[in-house]
């Protein structure tokens, strides 16, 4: 019998450290939390709760000393520190102490002059340039965009999307960030991003959606899939609460009319 079969390795998901999201039932699902310095997709349309369930956690990784970054591009820091404090274990002295930072991309983008609607090949260099500064500068552990859709709506050309997804996801991996990129897609099934290029490049996907049942709509969230973890594919029913967002098994026999 060959050596490698008398001893056998651990399974992966039992090797990888964990990058707990403080979301307990998505850590549940995720065997103890996200493989540290995944980049993960967390997909699903309009008002399912990718801000918020992006925003809990950093907020959680900040309180836990992981120091944490939020670039925004669709919603203004002020928007999103509304957002913050419905939750009441939101501290605001985290901001202040410089374990959580909030960037607005838009101001970046004006900083650097990139006042074309398209972005150029120059142009998408200083951006992930200036990505790069500020993962060094706030020496950020978690790493969230919101959205990587509206990044990839100034880069346009699909070949230079790709690219820049590519870039993206290898500088993030360098500097050991854990990542949630935000993608936003219709509510139709079968897609996790606009391109289609997102999803091949991150190493896992995290599905939020609207089911209907009984004339209300539920927020539902499904790990797609997960790199460096076995995981339960089932779907999940989101409730949003001042505690953080709470998560319990959709039973199916329950379930109807899916958006
Ligand atoms: N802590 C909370 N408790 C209850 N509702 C919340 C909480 N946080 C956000 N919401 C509501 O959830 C909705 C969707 O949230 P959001 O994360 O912005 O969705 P998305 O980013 O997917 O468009 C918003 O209408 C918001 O008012
Ligand atoms: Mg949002």
């Amino acid at each position: 019998m060959p050596e490698s079969a008398a001893v056998p390795s651990p399974p992966a998901s039992t090797v990888r450290a964990r990058c707990r999201t403080g979301i307990e039932g998505l850590d549940n699902i995720l065997e103890g939390g996200i493989p540290k310095g995944n980049t993960v997709l967390v997909a699903g349309s309009v008002g399912t709760g990718k801000t918020t369930l992006t925003l809990e956690f950093l907020i959680r990784g900040a309180e836990v000393g992981e120091r944490s970054l939020f670039l925004s591009v669709t919603e203004a820091s002020e928007k999103l520190l509304e957002n913050m404090r419905s939750f009441e274990f939101f501290q605001p002295g985290l901001l202040a102490s410089g374990q959580l930072t909030l960037i607005d991309v838009p101001v970046v983008y004006a900083k650097l002059g990139l006042t074309h609607e398209e972005l150029g090949i120059d142009e998408i260099d200083a951006l992930l340039q200036t990505i790069s500064r500020l993962l060094v500068e706030t020496r950020a552990q978690r790493v969230v965009i919101d959205s990587i859709t509206s990044l990839g709506y100034r880069i346009k050309r699909e070949e230079r999307i790709r690219d820049f997804m590519l870039r993206l996801s290898q500088m993030l991996s360098q500097h050991g960030c854990t990542t949630l990129l935000v993608s936003e897609i219709g509510p139709l099934p079968g897609r996790y991003s606009l391109h289609g290029v997102e999803e091949v490049v991150v190493d896992g996907v995290v599905l939020l959606g609207n089911v209907r049942r009984q004339g209300d709509i539920l927020r539902v969230l499904q790990v797609i899939k997960m790199r460096g973890t076995s995981h339960s594919r089932a779907q999940y029913v989101v409730e949003m609460t001042p505690i953080g967002l709470l998560l319990a098994p959709h039973l199916k026999g329950a379930r109807a009319e899916d958006d």
